[in-house]
């Protein structure tokens, strides 16, 4: 995607609300009129295009109450309107609409409460704005309940605290700071770090073994010693690009999901209480690095797993729930099927020592991997799961998971920008042949690539 698209395409940004419009150097008399909704559109410059936009509100009844114009910047050939309207007819949904099919850019800046026509929660578009998760935590790390472990060591917790401001006062781009693990916090990893490796040859999936001795050969990871997180992050971005951040505490659902579409896993860096060094109430350093780690370093999981981020984007509420339980049966719980055996492929299983040999046993039911099913179970978080999800394998998953993303009701597509780190969100037709000339030069490699094999 070129520079000067992208550029436009964030000055169209809908993130601020009612005070876009300011921001981008238009100026109504009454930018706070009560109950109205004001939008920017992009026309070619031709002689009536304007006309012909205004004859859509008013066949729809829409009352305009404000216009500006302006040539676009970036485009020449595209001249921009700012409106603002009302809709006490109701007409202006089906205005929207309309409209968008003559204009090469659409975008509501801010909208009347009670008008329901572009009510796309916002996501973050470019990866430094994965930064605000930091100040929307659910709650801080350092918080524990009544029955942690932990509740009652003055220790334990002064430790949670400063680990959960490691996490608050991260900035993308930065370094994440070392940490000295005490003795007894190394004690605690050595333990469950014995016990969880004579497991994995034999339930374990195959990516899972392929990765976890280059990781003992090039991060740390040895009984005696707890990997730093930035060592981590470096290996996983060598291998597909995925980059751990380190979190002060429990996100929503769509921040948490949001990160996976940048490719960036939100990751603690405590661990848990050394009391009970085979159980965690939370995830902990033990959960990200022995879990999820390893298998976001293979090219299709890590691929898997951003399908579901990209989902997650601006999605309504209740699909959020369902790429969560899709996540939950998958990246935390899941199993695959491999030269016919069953094997463990989910964080969830891989950091836990007696639920990663009962999940392989005939106890648990095992039903096979498919998002429109799986995505309404509902499962227990504080005992083993009696049921798994089968894949076939991570791509199968990817592939039944993209299909049912397009079951989301959202009016765009979300396409990840690699060399920009963004987000592009495809709902224009001047977007779709961006994408469209970005896609035929891969494809002209390919044709090349297929052309000189033997
Ligand atoms: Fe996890």
């Amino acid at each position: 995607m070129d520079a000067p698209f992208s550029a436009k395409r964030r000055r169209f940004d809908t993130e601020n609300g009612n005070k876009a419009h300011h921001r981008q150097g238009y100026v109504e008399e009454y930018p706070d009129r009560e109950g109205s909704t004001s939008l920017i559109f992009a026309l070619q410059e031709k002689v009536g295009a304007l006309a012909e936009a205004l004859k859509i509100f008013e066949n729809h009844h829409v009352n305009l109450h404000h216009i500006e114009s302006r040539p676009s910047k970036e485009n020449l050939s595209l001249h921009e309107f700012y409106v603002s309207c009302d809709d006490t007819k109701g007409g202006l949904k089906e205005a929207i609409e309309e409209l968008k099919l003559k204009t090469d850019e659409l975008t509501v800046l801010s909208r009347n409460p009670s008008d329901k026509t572009d009510e796309v929660p916002w996501f973050p578009r470019k990866i430094n704005e994965l930064d605000r998760f930091a100040n929307q935590i659910l709650s801080y790390g350092s918080e524990l309940d009544a029955n942690h472990p932990g509740f009652t060591d003055p220790v334990y917790r002064a430790r949670r605290k400063e680990f959960a401001d490691i996490a608050f006062h991260y900035k993308h781009g930065t370094a994440i700071p070392r940490v000295e693990y005490t003795e007894d916090e190394k004690k605690t990893w050595g333990t469950i770090f014995t016990e969880l490796t004579k497991l994995y040859k034999t339930h374990a999936c195959r990516e899972f073994n392929h990765v976890f001795p280059i990781l003992i050969d090039n991060c740390g990871y040895r009984a005696d010693n707890i990997p730093q997180l930035q060592d981590i992050s470096d290996f996983l971005k060598d291998c597909t690009g995925f980059t751990l951040r380190p979190v002060a505490g429990l996100l929503s659902s769509r921040d948490f999901l949001a990160g996976l579409a940048f490719r960036v896993f939100h990751s603690t860096q405590y661990i848990r209480h050394g009391s009970k060094p085979m159980y965690t109430p939370e995830p902990d350093v033990c959960h990200e690095l022995l879990g999820h780690v390893p298998l976001f370093a293979d090219p299709p999981f890590a691929q898997f797993s951003q399908e579901i981020g990209l989902a997650s984007l601006g999605a309504p509420e209740e699909y959020i729930h369902k790429l969560a339980t899709l996540y939950w049966f998958t990246v935390e719980f899941g199993l695959c099927r491999q030269e016919g055996q069953l094997k463990a492929y989910g964080a969830g299983l891989l950091s836990s020592f007696g639920e990663l040999k009962y999940c392989l046993t005939d106890k648990p039911e095992k039903l096979p991997f498919d998002p429109a099913m799986t995505c309404v179970k509902e499962y227990p978080i504080t005992s083993y799961q009696p049921v798994y999800y089968v894949a076939n394998s991570f791509e199968d998953a990817k592939e039944k998971l993209e299909l049912f993303a397009q079951t989301i009701p959202r009016p765009f597509t979300a396409w990840y920008n690699a060399y920009t780190q963004s987000v592009e969100v495809i709902n224009s037709k001047e977007q779709v042949i961006n994408l469209t000339k970005a896609i035929r030069g891969d494809l002209g490699l390919l044709e090349d690539a297929i052309s000189k094999l033997k």
